[in-house]
């Protein structure tokens, strides 16, 4: 499917770098970031935009939030735990932790009853988070269904929208359901509410998500972008500053002026005022664009508007199922499940696909592949934390000197070592413990 990515297919993506080229994203890497976890350091999160936003804000211990959302449906499995190390770095770093339970878009789209999402998202996802090691200290699960802000936003928001361009976004056809066509504005809700003032006010915004999600980040970006009052632009030698539209009226004078004392108060000097283009034209230097705009963002809000700062997000791949493909929990043969039996996801495991050759002396000489296989995807992401022993096991494997039958009962006895611990912690999850992560409205 040429030129498009569609979010609520299980589809895989084959081409990594052709799609991040051809959307326009920023490769991703972890420079600078101690600490960050195996995907994000190796490799698995391939792209994202906005990011050196976040990177100052962690460096310089800045505020900055995290919102990321779950869909309530199939069961939690390796491929999950990818995000949920991301969110756990997030939290470390000191960024305030927002996660959406996507119950009104799993209902919307994959026809999950509302009671059931609510108890998939608690026994599947949310346990799974606090097991892996979530804190309750600044971080709040809140249900999309009970969370007014997000559904005001979203309508408010709608007003910004028109049909032909979420058509052509989505794909939406004359049959597409109208929860269905509502659901990206829900999760523009989502993403953006958590910069009003209620909720820790305008502030970089981190949005860790699949290469799937990029059109639904797209999206938010041009909503956050065209509910600004002020937009900005360089000219000349310095930038201009220009009233939306609907500003451009009685209030436009008063407008332009908040936004000169906003600039002298930043040390600038040199201005030129136009009125009738609704415009405020620096001349004497500039800065970047998004922070010169989010100096406005008070004088936004005092207006009624809502200065968000655009978000940002990281995108991961999808971890290949063990059988090849997109791991999937509607392919129970490809996925390896967090909460399944540890017996049998240690068979999964020996069945799994790997680089190996197809006899013993011929793996010998030539050596196996570890970019094609699936058993090395896993201790890469998951099971091997140390880079040193990594890069070992990658050589041996290279080199000839590992046979598969010896290299998966290595990553068998890591896995079952994590399985063992981790559902030995999510079984004494107890309900009072989980509700501490969720939200009042959520629990109310
Ligand atoms: N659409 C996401 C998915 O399919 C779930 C989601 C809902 C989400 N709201 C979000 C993801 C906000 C990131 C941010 O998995
Ligand atoms: Fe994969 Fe290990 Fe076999 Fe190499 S030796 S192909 S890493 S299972």
């Amino acid at each position: 499917m040429a030129g498009t990515i569609d979010p609520w297919s299980s589809q895989d993506i084959d081409d990594y770098e052709r799609l991040i080229q051809e959307f326009g994203m920023e490769d991703f890497d972890a420079r600078g970031l101690e600490d960050a976890p195996p995907v994000m350091r190796r490799g698995y999160v391939v792209g994202q935009r906005g990011f050196d936003y976040i990177r100052r804000a962690i460096q310089k211990g800045e505020k900055y939030a995290m919102l990321t959302g779950l869909m309530p449906s199939g069961r939690a499995h390796f491929g999950h735990k990818m995000v949920i190390d991301e969110i756990l770095y997030y939290q470390r770093m000191g960024g305030d932790v927002f996660v959406a339970v996507a119950d009104i878009e799993s209902y919307a789209t994959r026809n999950v009853p509302p009671k059931k999402a609510y108890q998939i998202a608690v026994e599947e996802y949310i346990k799974t988070y606090i097991a892996l090691g979530l804190k309750p200290e600044g971080c709040q699960i809140y249900l999309q269904s009970k969370r007014e802000e997000v559904k005001d936003l979203a309508y408010l928001l709608g007003k910004k929208v028109n049909w032909s361009t979420m058509r052509s976004i989505y794909g939406f056809t004359e049959e597409t359901n109208m929860a269905h066509v509502f659901s990206p504005l829900v999760q523009v809700g989502d993403i953006l509410h958590v910069q009003l003032e209620k909720f820790g006010g305008p502030r970089p915004t981190i949005v860790p998500v699949g290469l799937d999600q990029d059109p639904h980040i797209r999206f938010t970006r041009d909503v956050a972008a065209a509910s600004r009052i002020y937009s900005i632009q360089r000219t000349g030698e310095g930038f201009g500053i220009f009233l939306k539209g609907e500003w451009m009226d009685e209030k436009a004078a008063k407008m332009l002026a908040k936004a000169k004392e906003v600039m002298k108060g930043k040390g600038y000097k040199d201005f030129e005022t136009n009125i009738p283009y609704g415009a405020l034209y620096v001349k004497d230097g500039y800065e970047d664009l998004n922070n010169l705009l989010h100096s406005l963002a008070p004088i936004e809000i005092e207006e009624g508007g809502f200065g968000f700062f655009p978000p940002s997000a990281t995108y991961h791949r999808f971890m290949k199922g063990i059988t090849g493909g997109k791991m999937s929990s509607s392919r129970e043969e490809s996925a390896i499940f967090l909460s399944d039996n540890v017996d049998i996801s240690l068979g999964k495991m020996n069945k799994a696909f790997t680089g190996g050759r197809t006899t013993a002396a011929e793996q010998r000489e030539q050596g196996g592949d570890p970019d094609i296989c699936t058993v090395y995807e896993m201790m890469r992401n998951h099971l091997v934390e140390d880079d040193k022993e990594l890069e070992s096991i990658k050589n041996s494997c290279l080199g000839g000197a590992i046979l598969c039958g010896e290299c998966k009962s290595i990553a068998k006895e890591r896995l079952r070592e994590f399985l063992e611990e981790f559902q030995a912690k999510k079984a004494a999850i107890s309900p009072e413990q989980v509700d501490q992560y969720l939200a009042k409205d959520t629990l109310d």
